[in-house]
């Protein structure tokens, strides 16, 4: 159900749930400040408790309501990066619900880049709001996939298709050393120009479980199995059952089920859940995704890179 920004601010006082629109992915939000609202969206979603959310403000008053704002490099990278995909972890303030840090002493705080979502977050207060997808599907980047994941009375703000397509950098600042805990459109060289510092990257082989709750649980793979394709050359035979993405090669075949981004990294990132739940929804075999060279540059490249690698099929 497409409601507009009073609409939505209003369910959000009362403790209702609504999908918003941002620049990377639709969230679904609920009052930062109502345990019970905070609680739907983890029915809703069938999201484990001890996955913890990212809090969405409009200001950075309101930052300052939930966070320990005093952080040396906080207010830089705030001015730098917001409003924007960029998620800093800070350490918490007391009123902080437990069930939104899943009982962490941190709080991850966004301000998204979408002036229907601001306008919603400065009349209804800072809102909890993980993305807007049933657990173990894609992230949504339209409307429709929020309506194709849940039932149609879900009240949901049309922002139309998002511009980034894929998930914010999660930045923790809560340790000794800035940590990405997830890739995404703002980079690492990026963050280190404003704070003249290194940043270190998250990894499995470090302490990761600990810091980065959400990168335990398997990542969404599609219903068709995601495979790098093996030999990327000019392919004549493409199956009808599968879909196939190239970004280098241009195939000489005009088939909707192959599609060639040409270069254009921003457009794939842009497009990849979109192309992941149309795959499922032709009932796919197989994703053959072509290989990244090592020599391709393109910012939006770690975090694409990223979340086609977590959903390739071993
Ligand atoms: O772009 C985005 O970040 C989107 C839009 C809606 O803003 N949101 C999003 O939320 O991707 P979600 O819940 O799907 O992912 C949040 C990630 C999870 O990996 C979670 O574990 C991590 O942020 N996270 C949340 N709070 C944290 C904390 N206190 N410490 C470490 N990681 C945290
Ligand atoms: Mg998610």
């Amino acid at each position: 159900m497409i409601v507009d920004v009073i609409k939505a601010s209003e369910l959000i006082r009362s403790g209702e749930v609504v999908a918003l629109p941002t620049e990377t992915v639709y969230g679904l939000a609920a009052d930062a400040s109502d345990v019970v609202a905070v609680q739907k969206i983890f029915d809703l979603k069938q999201r484990p408790a001890d996955n913890p959310l990212i809090v969405h403000i409009a200001n950075t008053l309101q930052a300052e309501t939930l966070a320990n704002t005093n952080h040396a490099l906080f207010l830089k990278l705030a001015d730098a990066f917001w409003p924007g995909p960029l998620t800093l972890v800070l350490p918490k303030k007391p009123q902080v619900l437990d069930i939104i840090t899943a009982g962490l002493d941190t709080v991850a705080l966004r301000m998204p880049d979408h002036p229907k979502t601001l306008s919603v977050i400065k009349e209804a207060g800072p809102v909890a709001a993980p993305s807007a997808n049933r657990s173990g599907r894609p992230s949504p980047t339209r409307p429709e996939h929020v309506t194709d994941d849940f039932n149609d009375d879900l009240p949901v703000v049309d922002g139309g298709a998002c511009t980034i397509g894929i998930e914010s950098t999660v930045l923790d600042l809560s340790g000794d050393v800035p940590t990405i805990l997830r890739p995404g459109k703002i980079t690492a060289e990026e963050i280190e120009d404003i704070i003249s510092k290194k940043v270190l990257h998250d990894s499995p082989d470090k302490d990761q479980l600990r810091r980065s709750p959400g990168t335990r649980y398997s990542h969404y793979k599609p219903a068709a199995s995601v495979k790098w394709m093996s030999s990327p050359v000019k392919r004549k035979l493409h199956r009808s059952d599968s879909l196939y993405i190239y970004h280098t090669i241009t195939p000489n075949v005009s088939q909707d089920n192959v599609v060639n981004f040409d270069g254009n990294y921003e457009e794939f990132a842009r497009s990849l859940y979109d192309l992941y739940r149309m795959a499922d929804k032709k009932h796919c075999s197989h994703i053959f995704i072509e290989p990244f060279p090592k020599t391709t540059r393109s910012p939006i490249l770690p975090a694409l890179l990223n979340r086609v690698q977590r959903s390739v099929s071993q």
